[in-house]
């Protein structure tokens, strides 16, 4: 019999020798408890949470979780069944409602998550005789989007203006177009130049749809992201985002003033053909979307913790993979696979939790320790996280002389 999962022996034995070595598995990392947005327990030891995305803290607000209890009570555990069946509660109604106010646009989907609407959009937008022109370093997501449908798909260089035009020039004049961006490009945390980008698609006729994943709550003066930073409203034509980063819950969305927008409803299998999102979790994503509007003050304590963090790890001596902070990612540049797994390992042991990322997530060769911040990380915090990065690396540099 053909064993279907040889293919990964490789990939397995990789990670059986790191857990041989005695280090911590970075991909099992089990909260026992999470205590705040930026605490946890892991191992049995309050942490500090250095690596996840949420951004605006709202994981723990009280208004979120009194809406997720209230709507438990009012509605049950979950709604088995499709959004376009049975699967549409006065809750999903309310947080699509809480969309298209955030965004000042007519149109919004939900989607059970941040995967799926980009599945759905980029899969449903672009149909055969389409071409869909993408940035290299997209998401795994709009990559997939692209599998499930039947566009003809031409990547350009990461946010290289020049390139997309060249791509775009090259296409059939008749061929539809659709040009997918990112906003914040979560490996090594840098913004698109969108203004650029955005002007090239629109010289070629092409729709622009932009993932503003990881710059929701904190970029623009409304917090729409990075499109709305750059003076880009009416410019692009559709805009995904997700409720697990700075939302605090799950599920995605897409959002638009397209006028004919609704039919998507009815035509997008990752939307139709699954199970609409819990009420708890469409009430929370509601309840934490209206505070969003009146962010200002988490907003610039995100800012100044990302800041703060930035400067310190580069006056220690870490290379970072932007100049300054671009977004509430900062990504710490190391050599290779070895030295990224036992310096996550050893910053764990004192305490921060980091996420670990190496191909095929980053591009190749590129092995990274990111950082993510989060406006409930105190001055305090940023300063102990700085301190535990340099006695994680003083104590690997004494194991290695020993
Ligand atoms: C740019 C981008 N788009 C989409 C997603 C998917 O979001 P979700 O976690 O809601 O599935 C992610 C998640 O990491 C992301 O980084």
């Amino acid at each position: 019999m053909t064993d279907l999962l040889a293919k990964f022996d490789r990939f397995a034995a990789e990670h059986q020798t790191l857990l041989d070595a005695g280090l911590l598995d970075p991909f099992g990392v089990v909260m026992e408890e999470v205590l705040s947005p930026t605490r946890a327990v892991i191992g049995g030891r309050e942490t500090i949470l250095v690596g996840t995305y949420n951004y605006m803290g709202m994981t723990f607000e009280p208004s979120v979780l009194a809406a997720a209890k209230a709507a438990i009570d009012r509605f049950g555990a979950g709604s088995t069944g499709s959004r376009v069946l049975n699967g549409t509660f006065a809750a999903h109604v309310g947080v699509e409602a809480a969309l298209r106010e955030f965004y000042a646009m007519d149109h919004a989907i939900v989607f059970s998550t941040g995967y799926q609407a980009n599945l759905g959009m980029v899969s449903t937008l672009a149909g055969k005789g389409d071409v869909i022109v993408l940035d290299a370093d997209s998401h795994a997501s709009i990559y997939d989007g692209c599998k499930l449908g039947h566009a003809e798909v031409v990547r350009f260089r990461h946010n290289d203006a020049a390139d997309l035009d060249r791509r775009l020039g090259r296409l059939p004049k008749e061929a539809g177009r659709l040009v997918v961006l990112e906003g914040v490009y979560s490996m090594l945390g840098d913004v698109a130049p969108l203004k650029e980008l955005v002007a090239v698609a629109k010289a070629h006729g092409a729709m622009v749809l932009v993932d503003e994943a990881h710059a929701m709550g904190f970029f623009g003066p409304h917090g729409r992201g990075v499109y709305e930073a750059q003076g880009l409203e009416g410019e692009v034509d559709f805009v995904v985002g997700t409720f697990s980063k700075s939302v605090g819950t799950v599920g995605g969305f897409a959002v638009s003033n397209h006028p004919k927008f609704e039919i998507l409803r009815l035509v997008t299998n990752p939307y139709r053909f699954t199970a609409s999102l819990p009420p708890a979790v469409v009430a929370a994503a509601e309840a934490s979307i209206r505070c969003l509007m009146r962010a200002a003050d988490k907003r610039e304590r995100l800012w100044a913790a990302t800041r703060a963090l930035h400067a310190g790890l580069r006056e220690a001596g870490f290379r970072l993979a932007t100049e300054t902070a671009e977004s509430a990612i900062i990504a710490v540049l190391m050599p290779d696979q070895e030295a990224t797994v036992a310096m996550w390992d050893a910053l764990l042991r004192h305490g921060i939790y980091v996420n670990m990322s190496r191909p095929p997530a980053t591009p190749a060769g590129v092995f990274l320790l990111r950082c993510s911040l989060s406006s409930e990380h105190s001055r305090e915090d940023v300063a102990t996280i700085v301190d535990r990065f340099i006695e994680a690396r003083a104590s690997l540099a004494a194991a290695a002389a020993a």
